[in-house]
């Protein structure tokens, strides 16, 4: 009788367990419905039974694209194309795409052996160009036999090309990874506080899975930049005088589902060579989802240095580190970083 009651006082716990989580998401879902003045906050839940190793939901998303095709490149093909996300048919918690240079091997390179390593829960890999150069092109071999994690395109790795970069990791994904539950694009330059990511992924983050989640820093009322600048842009590539609200391109959280939304958009509209802008504010204004800041879960400069060279505790929770790193500020950070 005592034993029953006690296993009904937990059920009706679980059950209570349970609906709050429901209120949170459902909170999450409504704030992002109706932000169209106000950006929505990250609500975070935290349930212990849910781990780094899931469970998933492995729904897989159908995707409507050409496989030889890249927004105008009409002979499209991946020069190298590694499948590590191949027999993980329970899901995978997450998946990393990386931005890199094709000459920036060394900071492939830390990343590899820091942030960056595979686990069961994570796969990472690099998304390049073609660096047209024959020497180059023999290191990158050698660079993807050796770790496997080299995706690599058939157009021309150029500054101005780094929006078919995205994009082609948004295809990649959705053939090739279909079955992880987040897509984290970054660059080779940031930090990633992966032990933080994923439990926030695993545990706090809706975890019976968001959908339409498009997270990151976000920038709002930039102005496009006709003179004197790195970012220069002529009318005819934009021709308004700002641009929609978007993700630092540097670290953007994408749930599973918005990647073939994401695509089939920019498979089908003109180039546009700022690829945060284009894909996380022109195409996925087009898409209907919310850019949620992550706020502070976004490292600044001055915690950074709060971290290095007083400890973690000085520099409260974040999941991404800034942009524009070293190799030696990589190393130096992720060393800070607790396990
Ligand atoms: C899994 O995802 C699909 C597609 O979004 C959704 O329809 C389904 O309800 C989800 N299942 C669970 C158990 O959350
Ligand atoms: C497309 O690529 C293939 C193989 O690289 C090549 O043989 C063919 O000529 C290309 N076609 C066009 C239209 O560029
Ligand atoms: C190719 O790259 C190597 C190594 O960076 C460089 O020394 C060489 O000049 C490049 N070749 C051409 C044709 O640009
Ligand atoms: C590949 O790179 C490794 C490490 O730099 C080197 O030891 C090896 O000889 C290279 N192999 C080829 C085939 O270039
Ligand atoms: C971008 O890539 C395409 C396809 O390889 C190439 O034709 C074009 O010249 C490249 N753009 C730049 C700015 O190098």
């Amino acid at each position: 009788m005592l034993d029953s009651q006690n296993s009904d006082r937990i059920e009706m716990c679980n059950i209570l367990k349970a609906l709050f989580i429901i209120l949170g998401i459902a909170l999450l879902y409504n704030s992002q419905q109706n932000s169209k003045s106000s950006p929505a906050i990250v609500v975070r839940v935290n349930d212990p039974k849910f781990t780094v190793l899931g469970p998933y939901n492995t729904t897989e998303y159908e995707v409507d694209d050409l496989n030889d095709q890249l927004i105008d490149l009409k002979n499209f093909t991946f020069k190298v194309n590694p499948q590590p996300c191949q027999g993980y048919d329970a899901g995978l918690l997450l998946v990393v795409i990386i931005s890199s240079n094709p000459n920036n091997c060394e900071k492939r390179s830390v990343i590899r052996k820091t942030w960056g390593r595979p686990t069961d829960t994570t796969k990472v890999v690099f998304l390049l160009g073609d660096p047209e150069n024959i020497t180059i092109s023999k290191r990158i071999d050698n660079e993807s036999t050796t770790h496997g994690d080299i995706v690599q395109g058939n157009f021309k790795d150029a500054y101005r090309n780094m929006t078919y970069k995205h994009v082609m990791g948004l295809k990649w994904v959705a053939h090739h990874c279909p079955m992880a539950k987040y897509v984290l694009k970054t660059d080779d330059d940031v930090v990633v506080n992966s032990h933080a990511l994923r439990q926030f992924l695993a545990r706090e983050l809706s975890p019976w899975g968001a959908s339409s989640l498009i997270t990151c820093q976000v920038l709002q009322n930039a102005k496009v930049q006709r003179s004197r600048s790195k970012w220069i842009v002529s009318k005819n590539e934009y021709a308004g005088g700002f641009y929609p609200t978007y993700c630092a391109g540097w670290a953007v959280l994408y749930s599973q589902d918005v990647i073939p939304r994401l695509l089939t958009v920019a498979q089908n509209i003109p180039y546009f060579w700022i690829d945060d802008v284009h894909v996380t504010g022109v195409i996925a204004e087009m898409i209907g989802v919310t850019r949620t800041p992550l706020s502070s879960l976004i490292l600044s400069s001055k915690r950074m240095n709060l971290l290095t060279s007083l400890g973690p505790e000085y520099a409260g929770q974040f999941l991404f580190g800034p942009p524009d790193l070293t190799v030696d500020k990589v190393s130096q950070i992720w060393k800070a970083i607790p396990e």
